[in-house]
């Protein structure tokens, strides 16, 4: 969507300043070497259970630990290497001169936890992969100036504590890790205090985003944290109805899926394959359901899936894990995506990159980037209580309107719009996290100050 003119500006720009392409080159040239040996050491993706805390350990061999912490040593000791400034070809004028600060807090709140390459891969890791992307900006929309910012970005990274019992994160030090931040960056600068950190940006990217529990009924019992609720959270939760998990200035955004990953998986399916799969579902289904505290898991939705079309010739339902999901998402004409302990899922995102589509059981769910991404065309929803008949309603939309929603979910730009790329790239998840942002220039004390300019 760049006009014509003004690629030409910028291929002038671009020339006049050849240098920046020899820069631009060899930065190329190390993405590409990093990006190939990054590639190959991946970490098996997660199973799409993995909301689903079953306590088997996740694999990471230690070889491959060993090998991409030495990567990841070369890339995190400086800044300035890993996120080199560059000009990604997004258009940044849609965003109203919208400038971000990121805050340089001490390694221990964020960079340290690299040191195990699953933090930046999981499906909780979107608060790794903005941060990347938004230092990659630099110049554009990132400012080095924090007296011209309008928004301040705080990088936390409280999802890579990973338990060594079950092999899920523990985030019980989210609140105080986040507090501590809070406290240093406003007794070392003046723009908290300014304005109580209402232009202040934080991520949380866990089941009940900024309540930092995963059980529901903790998480609404202990809240936002006090000292966020004026803030701006970029958060993977999100209902339609009233929350105490949403009770903060909020913007929904996608659970993480490594583009790496998914990229590997489409380029090992023949374009031409049928989609041999009517409906799959991978993932924890419990026969019997445990009571924990009067809740049950998945609400009890994915044991009545089992139950109703566990022996249904229809439904590929499998309980165990298996690191080559994705190529069954790829098969699979619908894919079921119930909730779990909370309404969103990976899944959503998985679908939606690999053309399946998406069948969202999860009552009140409110999806991301609702103006980019139009969920009604590309997925369908089915309320909980009617998950017993989800065969006749698949049957009935394969009769009528199954090719028209198949299509809709060709178009590439509602897949871009849920994957979040380092550098960004125009209609990504970040690029709609900006555009989300500069909706919200109001809450930007900068800007206040300099219209009385
Ligand atoms: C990681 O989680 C464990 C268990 O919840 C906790 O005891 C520990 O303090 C956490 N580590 C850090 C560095 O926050
Ligand atoms: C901001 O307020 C806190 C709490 O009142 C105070 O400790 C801190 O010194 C203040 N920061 C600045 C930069 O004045
Ligand atoms: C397809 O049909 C179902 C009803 O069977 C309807 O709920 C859904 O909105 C339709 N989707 C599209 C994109 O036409």
């Amino acid at each position: 969507m760049i006009t014509h003119k003004q690629r030409r500006t910028e291929k002038g720009l671009c020339f006049k300043h050849y240098f920046k392409w020899i820069l631009c080159f060899s930065f190329t040239l190390y993405f590409l070497v990093s990006f190939l040996v990054d590639h190959n050491q991946e970490d098996l993706p997660l199973s799409p259970s993995s909301l689903s805390r079953p306590n088997t350990l996740l694999t990471n061999p230690k070889t491959k630990f060993i090998a991409s912490h030495v990567v990841f040593e070369s890339k995190i000791h400086d800044h300035t290497l890993i996120f080199p400034p560059q000009r990604p070809n997004i258009r940044t004028d849609v965003f109203n001169n919208l400038k971000i600060y990121v805050y340089d807090l001490p390694s221990k709140f964020n960079t340290d936890w690299l040191a195990n390459d699953r933090c930046s891969n999981h499906l909780f890791a979107a608060e790794v992969a903005l941060h990347k992307a938004l230092l990659s900006l630099e110049g554009d929309v990132r400012t080095k100036d924090p007296h011209e910012a309008d928004f301040f970005f705080v990088p936390v990274y409280v999802s890579c504590n990973f338990s060594t019992v079950n092999g899920f994160p523990a985030i019980g030090h989210a609140r105080s890790l986040i507090k501590e931040a809070i406290e240093l960056v406003s007794a070392q600068y003046p723009f908290w205090n300014r304005t109580s950190g209402s232009d202040h940006v934080f991520t949380a990217t866990h089941d009940f985003g900024c309540c930092f529990h995963t059980m529901e009924d903790r998480a609404t019992a202990d809240g936002v944290p006090r000292i966020l609720r004026n803030s701006i959270v970029l958060q993977t939760f999100g209902v339609t109805f009233k929350h105490p998990c949403q009770e903060v200035e909020n913007v929904v955004i996608p659970p993480y899926i490594s583009p790496v990953s998914l990229h590997k998986t489409q380029k090992n399916i023949p374009v031409t394959k049928e989609r041999d799969i009517r409906v799959f579902f991978r993932g924890k289904m419990e026969i019997h359901p445990r009571d924990i505290s009067g809740r049950f898991y998945s609400k009890r939705v994915r044991t009545e899936i089992w139950r109703s079309y566990g022996s249904d010739p229809r439904f590929y339902l499998q309980r165990q894990r298996f690191a080559g999901y994705q190529s069954e998402i790829a098969r699979s004409v619908f894919c079921l995506c119930p909730l779990g302990w909370a309404p969103w899922s990976p899944r959503l995102v998985e679908s939606v990159a690999l053309g399946c589509v998406p069948i969202i059981i999860a009552d009140g769910i409110r999806l991301p980037f609702p103006s980019a991404v139009r969920w009604p065309d590309i997925s369908l929803t089915v309320a909980e209580r009617d998950v017993g008949k989800l065969g006749e309603i698949l049957e009935h939309v394969a009769e009528t309107n199954l090719s028209v929603i198949q299509k809709n979910l060709e178009d590439p730009s509602v897949k871009r719009a849920l994957l979040f790329n380092v550098p960004p790239q125009e209609g990504d998840a970040t690029w709609q996290v900006l555009e989300a942002l500069s909706k919200k220039l109001h809450r930007s004390a900068a800007r206040r100050s300099n219209a009385f300019l």
